[in-house]
This record gives structure tokens, sequence and C-alpha cells, in this order.
């Protein structure tokens, strides 16, 4: 069974060929590497030892997309190639409804001529905008407060209206909450460019000795710490959740939306705390204003998913902080 990976040099992407591969899977991965680097494909080979085709495409291209259908016959796509920066799309909004929009309607343009209509897709808890209580379900009303969350939202509803216009399509949107660490050895992770916009990655940046100190965006949330809470998710539990998520469309037919988080809600303090006693660093940080567009407290019910897909997070906070230090101190350039 062959799976097309779209953005799957990425930091989710990478970890999902890791666990397809070595779940016996075929995979070909698409990605068009802006932002990521080949790297991340040989490690992938390396981490698993087998070999498998990388196409340095763009899924605006339809062209290219139509010669991979041409040439492999795939079972299924896991879609996780889209631009996410949620400041960069305040600032070019075009740019992340024309590449994250079009390129996933290309993609399903040519998936259905040529009758391949199983994908999984990667969505974001931020489809639930600001949740009135927590945990969060799947039935919660959906809102954006930026135009990446407005991509998120517009692909889930294309989706349905696509399953509408034909019930044959098997889709499962996946709706991330926060997800931090990597590989357990330590040769892929998240590689942020420029500064990074993210929690974890900017803590594991001053642990590294890259930045000074982390700025704590508020300590007036109604929290036990004042700072905000978040359902941080192992990314190796998070990718795990796409391969029982392709299981479930192999048997049935629709369109499912799956919460993947752990259900337990952590504090910026929390994550930091942990981070520096379990790596044995450092991690100076500064109380300085709430971040524009930032909730307070944010985690998942993720029952919907246990239950239907049979899949369940397992890795803890200390997990998380130890491997990404480990990919962070082995790589201190990242990829580079
Ligand atoms: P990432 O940037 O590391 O990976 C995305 C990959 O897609 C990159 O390698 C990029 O080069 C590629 N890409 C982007 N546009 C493309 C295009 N037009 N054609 C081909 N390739 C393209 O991001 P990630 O953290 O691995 O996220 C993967 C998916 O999960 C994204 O869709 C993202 O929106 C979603 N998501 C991520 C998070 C998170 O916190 N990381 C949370 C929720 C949802
Ligand atoms: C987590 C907490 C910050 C950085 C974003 C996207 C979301 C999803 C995941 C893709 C918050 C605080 C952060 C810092 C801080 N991505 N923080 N100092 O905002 O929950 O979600 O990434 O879909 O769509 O919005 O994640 O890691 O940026 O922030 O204090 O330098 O850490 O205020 O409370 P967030 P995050």
């Amino acid at each position: 069974m062959t799976i097309l990976v779209t953005g799957g040099a990425g930091y989710i992407g990478s970890h999902a060929a890791v666990e397809l591969l070595n779940s016996g899977y075929e995979i070909v991965v698409l990605d068009n590497l802006s932002n990521s680097q080949t790297e991340s494909i040989n490690r992938v080979k390396e981490l698993t030892g087998k070999d498998f085709p990388f196409y340095q495409y763009d899924l605006l291209d339809r062209v290219d997309i139509e010669s991979l259908f041409e040439k492999y016959e795939f079972e299924a796509i896991i879609h996780f190639a889209g631009l996410k920066a949620v400041g960069e799309s305040v600032q070019v909004p075009l740019k992340y409804y024309h590449n994250n929009l079009t390129g996933t309607i290309n993609l399903c343009e040519v998936m259905a001529k040529h009758n391949v209509k199983k994908l999984v897709f990667s969505s974001s808890a931020t489809v639930y905008g600001n949740p009135d209580r927590v945990p969060i379900d799947e039935s919660f009303p959906l809102s954006a407060t930026n135009p990446y969350g407005r991509t998120k939202l517009m692909i889930e509803e294309i989706l349905r209206d696509l399953n509408v216009s034909d019930p044959s399509w098997r889709i499962a949107i996946l709706r991330y909450f926060n997800p931090i660490g990597a590989h357990e050895s330590g040769r892929i992770g998240e590689n942020p460019s420029g500064i990074p916009n993210n929690l974890m990655p900017y803590i594991s940046q001053v642990a590294i000795g890259k930045r000074d100190k982390v700025s704590v965006f508020g300590n007036d949330y109604e929290t036990k710490d004042g700072t905000g809470v978040r359902d941080f998710i192992h990314v190796v539990d998070l990718v795990k959740g796409h391969l029982k998520a392709l299981e479930y469309i192999n048997k049935n037919e629709g369109v499912e939306t799956f919460n993947l988080g752990t259900g337990t809600g952590y504090s910026v303090l929390d994550l930091i705390n942990t981070f520096k006693s379990v790596n044995s660093q450092e991690i100076p940080y500064q109380i300085v204003e709430r971040r524009p567009g930032d909730i307070g407290v944010c985690y998942a019910n993720p029952e919907k998913a246990e239950k239907l897909l049979g899949w369940r997070a397992e890795k803890d906070l200390i997990e998380m902080c130890k491997d990404t230090w480990k990919w962070q101190s082995q790589n201190p350039n990242g990829f580079e």
C-alpha cells in the first residue's frame, strides 16, 4: 500500500514517515522544501533503513502532482503540506490562502481524477477559536482569529462539501493540539527558521544558548500560575494517530473529525520548569505582556479518537522535554 505524504520533509511529516515505514507502508514524499530541508529525508531513511522516493514538488503546480499520480498507485494521502506561522499569516494573508487552499484544492482535484479518495488532513485546535470552556470536544463551535486558522477552517469545510458531492470520499480531519518533542533517537525534530514562534522551540534555543531568555506572554490568565495552559502532545504520539486514522478510513466512508491531544493541560511555567529539571538546563525567563490573539486555556477532550480510532497519547511531559533536548543538543543548528 503506497501512501503519498505531502509536507513529508517537515516536522510532523518526517516523524509520520518514520512511523509509516516502520509499520510496513510504502511511501512517496512530496515537499517543496519551503520550510524544510532534504536532510530530514536522509535522516528518515537512515533511521528506518528504508528507501523511498522524494519529490521536491509544489502543490501549487498541478502538472507535477498529476505526474506523481500517473507514476504511482496511491492508496491514500496524508496531507501535511501547508504554511503554519500565525503571525506571518496576518502579514501576508494572500500567500497563506493561496498556498494552503489552492494547494489542497489542486491535490483533491487530482485525487478525484485518479479515483483516489482517501485523505488524512492536518487541521488544528486553532479552529476552536476562543472556546467557552474546556476540555474541547469536536462538536464545539468553530471560528478563526487569524488567516492561518481560517485556512484550516475553510479547508475543513471544502472537504465536507466534497464528501456531500461524492460520499465515496473517506476523509479524516485531525485537529492537533500543541505538538512538541522529537523522535527518541534525536535524529529528527522541529527545525524552525529564524526566531521560533512557538514555546517549545524557543525554550530549547534558550537552553542551547542561541537566545537569552524566554518571554512568557502574560501571567494574568485565569490559570493556576497565571500563564497560558495548553495540551502539549508528543509528536510521535501524534503521528501514531495518523496511522490509526488511515485504518479507520479504510473501513469507513464519509468525513470524520478527531481531536489529537492528551486531554491534560500544562502551563507555560510547567513546561519551562519540567524542561529545566529533566534536562538540568537553566531556562531564564521574563514575564511580559500577553501576546495579542492568544487564549488562556486550551486542552482537548480526546475521547472520540480513543473510541473510534483506538488511539490515545502515551508519552508524558518528561519524555516530550527529554526528546526535544536530545534533538536540540545533538543538532544545535537543526539540519544545517
Ligand atoms: P512544517 O512547516 O514543518 O511542515 C510542512 C511542510 O509542508 C514543510 O516541509 C513545507 O516545506 C511543506 N509545504 C508547504 N507548502 C507546500 C506546498 N505548496 N507544496 C509542497 N510542500 C509544501 O509544519 P509541521 O509543524 O510539520 O505541520 C504540518 C501540518 O500540520 C501543517 O499543515 C500545519 O498547519 C499542521 N499543524 C501543525 C501544528 C504545529 O504546531 N506544528 C499544529 C496544528 C496543525
Ligand atoms: C503556547 C503558549 C503562549 C511562545 C500555535 C498556533 C496553533 C497551533 C500550535 C498550528 C501560549 C506561550 C509562546 C513564547 C510564551 N499551530 N508562549 N512565550 O499559541 O497555543 O498555538 O501553535 O496549527 O494554531 O496558534 O502555541 O507554542 O505559540 O504558545 O509565553 O515565546 O506559550 O502565550 O500560552 P499556541 P505556542
